[in-house]
């Protein structure tokens, strides 16, 4: 064991050092050679380090260099030093994190992660909190919270009774509302289209002045980080009208709910802690190892109405908070141990100094793009930017031949019917000289592809 977890930590550095220099995307040697792992079923036992050798010379360099600084793709963020790290210890733990009194320790650093996580993120000190897989996850949970208590408001019990015959509820949401936020609403048996949707601004934020009167159990679904252009629902407004007529107000903030931790981009999320629930990533902008999402959820009695089971095998509910009173999941990995670590050794000032460098980058590729003449489609008011290289057809030249460049990895999109490249800067690692490194491969990209189209 010893010999292996040693060659592992090996090859992971090399990995790891490997981020700065190696192309972006994966190499497509590497990918071709992935049809070796085609295999029949091995006839026997191999020697384990055999095996991860065959991963690591396999699998290393067929991958996309989402840990490391210039990969921009999506909303990603990497793995902080200390919450890889913490990580690795984690595993070998092998911890079943549902239940205290199982796993004091686990249970004990999710408990001080969730403190220290409604300070930063400006959260209602009492609110019960969840360890997820990702915001889609995180999403449903608050959601599935949500359901129970504007039916019991309603009288209906929904966890005994379903929604068979259960009085209708109106889930309204905004018409820029991220995608997954519509399977969890499916997920949840209320529809992914029976919705009622508000009409957006140029920037996707809600316009609340056309939310619907309301009546009856209702959910309003606000957003905080729109996923193209990081624009920020009016959700002061939005909470102030639908709770005085006794709507539930969720928040999706994948990403966006970690400008609160940032006293410069706090304002953009007023309000929102007079909603009743929230949803963010932490394998987003907190930047731990995937996958780890989180749900807050302001009536803790409502989310362990949605969640918590019991069995006559399983350890019944005592004084201390048991993990798996508030996610879907019974058995679940210890996901709070990497948020913890990343916390720990962030600190307050280390965290807003990671939201505010990030958005600084983003700003910095928004004034490159745009002084190399090219149309930034966004106001950059956070970590995003959406940059439009001509028509579309130029544009997703430029992006796939980005892409195959490799100094930098950045997809596509299409906002409000023009495509775009989308620039999304969320890893701790990236560097002032990783944006002018990556805006030099962009504009020359861009313009070699622009010059072969003339
Ligand atoms: C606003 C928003 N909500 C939900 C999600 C889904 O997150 P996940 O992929 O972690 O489930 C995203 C992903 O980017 C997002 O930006």
């Amino acid at each position: 064991m010893k010999e292996l977890l040693e060659e592992a930590a090996r090859r992971a550095i090399a990995y790891t050092e490997s981020l700065d220099t190696r192309k972006v995307r994966p190499d497509p040697d590497a990918v071709a050679g992935l049809a070796a792992l085609d295999e029949p079923v091995p006839a026997g036992p191999a020697e384990p380090r055999e095996v991860l050798r065959i991963l690591d010379e396999t699998c290393s360099a067929a991958g996309m260099a989402m840990a490391g600084p210039r990969f921009f793709g999506f909303v990603t963020g990497g793995s902080l030093p200390a919450a890889l790290a913490a990580s690795w210890l984690a595993a070998a733990w092998d911890q079943n994190t549902a239940f205290y009194s199982v796993t004091p320790g686990a249970a004990q650093l999710e408990q001080v992660a969730l403190k220290w996580l409604r300070d930063l993120l400006c959260l209602p000190a009492d609110a019960a909190g969840a360890f997820v897989t990702g915001a889609t996850m995180a999403n449903f949970t608050a959601l599935a919270a949500a359901r129970h208590a504007v039916l019991a408001r309603a009288g209906w019990d929904i966890e005994s009774n379903g929604l068979f015959g259960a009085p209708p509820i109106t889930v309204i949401v905004g018409e820029e509302a991220h995608s997954t936020l519509f399977k969890s609403l499916g997920l949840l048996g209320l529809g992914r289209k029976r919705v009622v949707r508000v009409p957006a601004d140029a920037q996707g934020r809600m316009k609340p002045a056309l939310l619907p009167s309301i009546s009856g159990p209702t959910i309003v679904c606000a957003q905080a980080g729109n996923v193209n252009t990081g624009a920020f629902d009016p959700i002061a407004d939005i909470c102030a009208r639908a709770r005085a007529a006794g709507a539930w107000v969720h928040v999706d903030g994948a990403f966006g709910l970690w400008a609160a931790a940032s006293p410069v981009y706090r304002p953009l999320l007023d309000g929102a802690a007079d909603a009743n629930s929230w949803a963010t990533d932490a394998h987003k902008w907190l930047n731990v190892p995937y996958d780890s999402g989180l749900a807050f959820v302001r009536d803790p009695d409502a989310l362990r109405a949605a969640m918590a089971v019991t069995a006559d095998y399983l350890p019944p509910a005592g004084a201390q908070r048991n993990p798996s009173d508030y996610t879907p999941e019974l058995s679940r990995r210890a996901r709070g141990v990497e948020i913890w670590a990343a916390l720990r050794s962030l600190g307050r000032r280390g965290m807003a100094a990671m939201i505010d460098r990030t958005c600084s980058h983003a700003k910095h590729f928004a004034r490159g793009l745009a002084a190399a003449g090219f149309d930034v489609l966004n106001d950059v008011v956070l970590n995003q930017v959406l940059v439009s290289f001509g028509d579309a057809a130029t544009t997703n030249r430029v992006i796939a031949d980005i892409q195959a460049d490799g100094t930098c990895w950045c997809g596509g999109t299409i906002w409000q019917g023009k495509t775009a490249m989308r620039i999304s800067v969320s890893g701790w690692s990236t560097t002032e000289a990783d944006v002018e490194k990556s805006l030099a491969a962009m504009v020359r990209v861009a313009k070699a592809a622009k010059g072969r189209s003339t």
